[in-house]
């Protein structure tokens, strides 16, 4: 019974929610006359006391006290003995816990805002390195049109600044206090929870003492922002792992970044990207697993709940140090340009441009356009030539209404040069997409 119903060893992690939580009760407490003044300022300093404790390196653990909070209270009785008893009046660990863990979560959201910032920060600095050089834009991974690897790179950005968002939104959505809500049902004494509630940064005490102690909406919401915001980094990190491998050799992945192998003395591996990718799985399985707990339990506590914290740490954590990794490797990661370059011009990647033209020059439907260049791309697939070195003479043997017309620019750099629309993958569109994006990062 002991080790089934103890849950110290993962929630010991909230030792400073739960003291915080402690202060702004027992301040109430005594505010509201619930206990005398003496007794509070003893139960203050008790808990200054234990906070200094773990500071220095832990309270001694007793796995028979179950969890952090029957842990810090019996702390409290052996510094400060009888008034100790008197912290718990109007409260119950079912409202304690869902304060206490709301909390962290809120912290959390912050870290992962700074975390998601760093990452952007290092994506828009390499993508003003790299916002006229170019890469051949995929489409079913084959080579589809050319695009500047700045372009590609904000692609990124963008996406860590929807995730920033989401976990902003998770904050301010979980920001209001259950502490009050005492077991389940409320409690008799005169307690003052919007003063609880301010005291702790929230905005307003939970309107129903039953949804506030019995519900993990927050927890799994935080979840889905975690998984979200690793299923981005791990399609980043698969692009790193493709991109590092011989037959792509897009980039080169710096030393600190990649690990060698025990028999093969050449091989530089992409671990961190695939453990990324790898952590990626583990972090939906907590997302998933968090929501199948929850998903029959009756109002209001059932200890089941007790399980929500170890898959929410585990993919915070793992979340963390995926946004560490991925900020690192591309701040470091050696971008071949040349190489990238050369394959952009494969696989008549400026087709479209042919297309287009005969759209812009001769006045064609799009899609006749688009059946004339795909007569002109066999002609060369025949011919074993690139769109470029066609003549006026092979176009016209396609159609008699293209002789004696004046071939457009189908070079990988007229390509993308042209591709001005807004949100385009012109090098200007890129310069402005950097710029804007530094001002963000800015404010
Ligand atoms: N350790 C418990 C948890 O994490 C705290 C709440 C316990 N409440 C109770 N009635 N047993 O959920």
């Amino acid at each position: 019974m002991r080790e089934i119903n103890a849950s110290i060893p993962v929630d010991k992690r909230l030792w400073r929610q739960d003291l915080a939580g402690s202060r702004a009760h027992a301040r109430m407490l005594a505010d509201c006359g619930i206990i005398s003044a003496p007794d509070a300022e003893a139960i203050l300093s008790g808990l200054d006391q234990i906070e200094a404790e773990y500071e220095a390196g832990g309270v001694p653990e007793h796995i028979e006290l179950e969890d952090i909070h029957m842990q810090v209270e019996t702390r409290l009785k052996e510094l400060i003995g009888e008034p100790a008893g008197r912290l718990h009046t109007a409260r119950s660990r079912n409202d304690q816990v869902a304060t206490d863990f709301r909390l962290w979560v809120r912290d959390a959201c912050t870290a992962a805002d700074t975390a998601l910032k760093g990452l952007q920060a290092a994506l828009v600095a390499r993508a003003e390195e790299h916002a006229d050089s170019v890469m051949p834009g995929f489409t079913h991974l084959q080579v589809a049109q050319p695009v500047t690897f700045g372009h590609h790179l904000l692609a990124y950005y963008e996406m860590a600044k929807r995730d920033r968002s989401r976990f902003a939104d998770c904050a301010r959505r979980l920001n209001q206090s259950p502490l009050g809500s005492a077991a389940l049902a409320g409690t008799s004494f005169p307690i003052d929870r919007a003063a609880t509630a301010k005291a702790l940064g929230f905005d307003a005490p939970t309107a129903n003492s039953m949804d506030g102690v019995s519900d993990r909406d927050f927890a799994v919401e935080f979840l889905g922002c975690v998984a979200q915001a690793a299923i981005h980094l791990s399609r980043l990190a698969e692009e790193m792992i493709l991109w590092s491998s011989q037959p792509f050799g897009f980039v080169k992945l710096p030393d600190a970044w990649s690990t060698g192998s025990s028999i093969m003395p050449e091989k530089r591996n992409p671990d961190a990207a695939e453990l990324v990718r790898g952590h990626t799985g583990r972090i939906i399985g907590a997302f998933t697993g968090l929501m199948i707990t929850m998903k029959g339990l009756p109002l209001t506590y059932s200890k089941d709940m007790q399980d929500d914290k170890a898959p929410l740490f585990e993919a915070w954590d793992l979340l963390d140090l995926s946004l560490a990794a991925m900020t690192g490797m591309v701040s470091t990661v050696t971008f071949l340009p040349q190489r990238m370059r050369a394959v952009a011009g494969t696989g008549f990647s400026t087709a479209t441009d042919l297309a287009d033209w005969l759209v812009r020059d001769h006045g064609l439907p799009f899609r006749e356009a688009h059946h004339i260049t795909g007569a002109v791309v066999k002609l060369c697939e025949e011919r074993g030539i690139a769109l470029e070195a066609l003549t006026p003479e092979d176009l016209a043997s396609i159609d008699s209404r293209l002789k004696d017309c004046t071939l457009p620019d189908l070079s990988v750099d007229g390509s993308v040069n042209s591709r001005t629309s807004a949100g385009g993958t012109a090098p200007l569109r890129v310069g402005e997409a950097v710029a804007l994006a530094k001002q963000e990062l800015s404010t």
